[in-house]
């Protein structure tokens, strides 16, 4: 049943290519679900976990290149801010079992006086009864506790949905290199797994990332935490030197996300105002690794700025940049947290005091 696999979590790490090209199969069917939703003046993604990270991206994907207001909300935190929905608000939900208490709560709220959309896995689960439109993942059953491929999914469906509402084939284009990438990363496992060695006794570890690789950076240090129980932040790089810089010692490891940087010209930001997510994350990386901090870089591999101030580097290609980085860019750090939790001797399938679907609040 694992194939092979001596964890389902690794099984379903290397099932994301597969399943990412069975998602992207969706696209003809998401624009119809476009169609039926008709116009859309505000956005507002509702999620728990991995899943809220998913919500985060998409946040940033709907501002930055759609320019549609657009909100990312804890499902649990729902019914203290999410008071000024209306029926020109689409309320996303995201949700890879359909059944989480705190994500269907928050939905039934909104039905009220909001139209509704749930992305899911589970098919004929709570959520698809409940919304008024659906959308499924085709990651196929996930076994591991630990959301992976599922949440590669959410991201394409975020994706194809922008592409859908913003008519920008261009993001279509972008998501199809992504599937033969992961594959690529996927062959650099063994690195991976040195990385692991190196630092798998560190007790503490930062991530960090700006625009979309903050998100990246929160997942990043949410699988680390939930496998293998060291302590791990994700930080907005920007945050650092407002309080997280003071935990920096030597030999602190420090994932830094740092993709080649959004493209000027699809914000709205004057050029003399405009600073790219890349170069000031180099900075925030020289202010740590000044402070003894063992850096972890996952950029471009032409890169040689920022692999300068790196312990060790993961490498992609340059033409993956920020905007579609999500996607890619969280593949190693599932990986690591993966390798990590395995020689700590802790089962990565089923981490303490976690289950697959919560359903209480
Ligand atoms: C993390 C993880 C959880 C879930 C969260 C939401 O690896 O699996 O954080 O993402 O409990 O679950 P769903 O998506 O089923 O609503």
């Amino acid at each position: 049943e694992k194939g092979g696999y001596k964890h389902f979590m690794l099984k379903e790490i290397y099932e994301q290519p597969q399943v990412l090209r069975d998602t992207l199969r969706e696209f003809k069917t998401i624009q119809k679900v476009v169609d039926e939703i008709g116009e859309i003046k505000r956005i507002c993604f509702v999620a728990c976990g991995t899943s809220y990270h998913a919500a985060l991206v998409g946040k940033y994907l709907f501002e930055s290149i759609l320019h549609i207001p657009t909100d990312a909300i804890i499902a649990s935190e729902f019914q203290y801010t999410a008071n000024t929905l209306d029926e020109e608000t689409l309320a996303i939900f995201i949700t890879q079992s359909g059944e989480t208490a705190d994500t269907l709560n928050a939905l039934k709220a909104a039905n009220k006086n909001s139209k509704t959309l749930a992305i899911v896995n589970v098919i004929g689960s709570t959520a698809t009864r409940e919304a008024d439109h659906v959308i499924y993942t085709r990651a196929g059953p996930e076994i591991a506790v630990a959301a992976t491929k599922t949440y590669i999914c959410q991201l394409a469906c975020i994706y194809m949905l922008a592409a859908a509402i913003g008519k920008k084939p261009e993001i279509m284009e972008d998501l199809k290199k992504v599937p033969e990438e992961i594959e690529k990363i996927l062959r650099e496992d063994n690195f991976i797994k040195e990385i692991a060695k190196t630092y798998k006794d560190k007790p503490d570890f930062l991530f960090i990332g700006r625009g979309f690789s903050y998100p990246t950076a929160l997942e990043g240090a949410l699988k680390l935490k939930e496998i293998t129980y060291i302590h791990a932040e994700g930080y907005a790089s920007g945050e650092l030197k407002h309080g997280p810089i003071a935990l920096i010692e030597d030999g602190v490891p420090v994932v830094a996300i740092a993709p080649p940087p959004f493209p000027l010209e699809t914000t709205k930001i004057e050029e003399d105002e405009f600073h790219d997510s890349h170069s000031l994350t180099l900075g925030n990386i020289e202010e740590v690794k000044s402070r003894g901090a063992k850096v972890i870089g996952l950029g471009a591999e032409d890169d040689e700025e920022f692999k300068k101030n790196t312990s060790a580097y993961i490498s992609f290609n340059p033409s993956i940049r920020e905007e579609i980085s999500p996607l890619l860019y969280i593949i190693p750090l599932q990986l690591l947290a993966y390798h990590i939790s395995v020689m700590k001797k802790e089962d990565p399938d089923h981490p303490r005091n976690l289950a697959k679907c919560v359903t209480v609040d």
